[in-house]
């Protein structure tokens, strides 16, 4: 596979990039290492293999028409993004021109010089909005459905809330009409939580890699200053753990005639569901230590409930995620105590 990965110097990408390395594919990283912890990931695949990188910018259409031109992939994995709802309140300028320009200027030049190229986009969960048409209960640490006991599917209204919720489910809706108005091979993948090795979790973005960096820290410091948790802890969301993330870019290329045009959520499914809570509780036993940390207002359009129904991307794409909540916890302890 001649693969193009835009933030393949990302967590996501550079878990691809790594997977498809190591099984001899060509594969060209494409990022502006604007991330922290980017340089430190490419440096990771360069230990690894013959990975092609391209110090480029999505926002600049020349960057990426002239990647796309040389290298003409097979497929191209669009991972590059604004990732955040916080930093998108801080500058929905930027977050517009990352997320929907640099979408734009990868159909456009797929498009014109490479229109057989299948081309997977990293949509969000929230492209659904607030989903507080969703009937819930108040349990003891979560939030749970009534009636939806696979969870929410893609036969759910889209309503953009929030400056990245409008950027990425602008993307994703032009992806999904360059399938049908220009017959490209698009495909969308939204997410809610991915976690795992080599991401460089923050405060706005990877809630599983930052709490266990703030338990591992207790640990080590007992009595730290609290850390935050953003309303009352109790929404949940399930955990995609990296490796069945990449697994699921796979199938969607290999899959490509069955998935082209289509949306799916992809997330680690209702087994694999936690509340912010249930992670803090399964870490102060899992470590031994008491957590000291105080509670924020909600952040803005945060969901209470979002588990992916994969049904569909078992239908289409035969994939089905296979990392328990519990195996890729102690993953990413163990990444968080590097
Ligand atoms: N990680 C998650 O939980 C999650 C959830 C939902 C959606 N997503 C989406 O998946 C994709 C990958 O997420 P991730 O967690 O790997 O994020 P990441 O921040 O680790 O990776 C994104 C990469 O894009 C690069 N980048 C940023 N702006 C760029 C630009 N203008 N031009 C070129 N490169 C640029 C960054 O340097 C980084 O290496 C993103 O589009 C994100 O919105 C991720």
């Amino acid at each position: 596979m001649n693969a193009l990965i835009t933030g393949g110097a990302g967590f996501v990408g550079s878990n691809l990039a790594a997977y498809l390395l190591e099984r001899g594919g060509g594969v060209t990283v494409f990022d502006s290492l604007a991330r922290h912890g980017a340089a430190e990931n490419l440096a990771w695949l360069r230990s690894l293999g013959a990975v092609e990188f391209i110090h480029g910018d999505v926002r600049n259409a020349f960057d990426v028409e002239q990647t796309i031109k040389n290298v003409l992939p097979e497929v191209i994995f669009h991972l590059a993004g604004q990732v955040a709802m916080t930093t998108s309140m801080q500058s929905p300028r930027r977050d517009f021109e990352t997320n929907v320009l640099g979408s734009i200027n990868v159909l456009e030049a797929v498009r014109q010089y490479a229109p057989k190229t299948a081309v997977i986009y990293a949509s969000s969960n929230k492209v659904y909005g607030n989903l507080d048409h969703l009937d819930l209960v108040e349990a003891e640490t979560r939030y749970q459905p009534r009636t939806l006991h696979k969870g929410v599917d893609e036969g759910t209204a889209i309503e953009f809330h929030t400056p990245y919720g409008c950027s990425k489910g602008a993307a994703d809706q032009y992806m999904l009409d360059y399938a049908r108005g220009f017959g490209l091979n698009t495909v969308v993948f939204r997410h809610s939580t991915i976690y795992g090795g080599r991401q460089f979790a923050t405060y706005d973005q990877g809630w599983v890699g930052w709490f266990c960096r703030q338990a591992i820290e207790s640990v080590k410091e007992p009595g730290r200053t609290a850390f935050t948790v953003s309303g009352d802890g109790k929404q949940v969301r399930d955990l995609l753990h990296v490796s069945d993330a990449v697994s699921a870019y796979v199938s969607a290329y290999e899959q490509i005639a069955s998935a082209r045009g289509e949306a799916f959520n992809i997330g680690g499914g209702i087994e694999n569901s936690m509340s912010l809570l249930e992670l803090l509780l399964f870490l102060e036993k899992r470590l031994g230590v008491t957590l000291n940390y105080t509670h924020l207002p909600w952040r803005q359009s945060d969901q209470k409930f979002f588990v992916a129904d994969n049904g569909k991307a078992e239908r289409l794409m035969k994939w089905v995620p296979k990392t328990t909540k519990e195996q890729g916890i102690e993953d990413t302890i163990a990444w968080e105590s590097r």
